[in-house]
Formats: C-alpha cells, sequence, structure tokens
C-alpha cells in the first residue's frame, strides 16, 4: 500500500455541535466539500472515512488539516504542517 498523503482541507479544526449516540463519517482524504465529513470524494483512492460515535452532545473538533495523530479530532498537528 502506498502512503499517499492526505489533502490539507484546512489548517485548523472544524467546530460541530454533535449529538449523542449520533455516527458521523470523518473525511480522511480532505477532499469533501462538506468538510469535516464524508461527501464520497474519497472514492477511486486509498482513503475511506472513519466513523466518529458520539458519546455525549457536545462540541468537538473534528481535524481539518487530515494530518492528526489521533485520526479525527484535532491534536495540534495543523501548527506544524
Ligand atoms: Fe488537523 Fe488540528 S486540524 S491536527
Amino acid at each position: 500500500m502506498s502512503e499517499k498523503k492526505p489533502h490539507i482541507a484546512q489548517k485548523s479544526p472544524f467546530a460541530v455541535a454533535v449529538e449523542a449516540g449520533k455516527s458521523y463519517w470523518c473525511c480522511t482524504c480532505g477532499k469533501s466539500a462538506g468538510q469535516p465529513f464524508c461527501d464520497g470524494s474519497h472514492k477511486g483512492s486509498e482513503f475511506t472515512p472513519k466513523e466518529y460515535k458520539a458519546e455525549k452532545s457536545e462540541t468537538v473538533y473534528f481535524c481539518g488539516c487530515k494530518h492528526s495523530g489521533n485520526g479525527m479530532t484535532c491534536d495540534g498537528t495543523h501548527q506544524k504542517l
């Protein structure tokens, strides 16, 4: 498998109010027009969306740079890109 780098959607997180019990499909390729979520743009690439299950209703900072070490949420990696 090649180590293709994801596209950087933006170098900052997206703040989203999630609802407890809901699943959200996070864009990992960086090409979705509906950031931070998947819109199917990954088709034909090796990227697939990742499921984020909200355990409680809160504001989540989803990674916009797609290089976060923890996958879906911002861990500050965007500051080093
Ligand atoms: Fe990707 Fe912060 S937006 S680590």
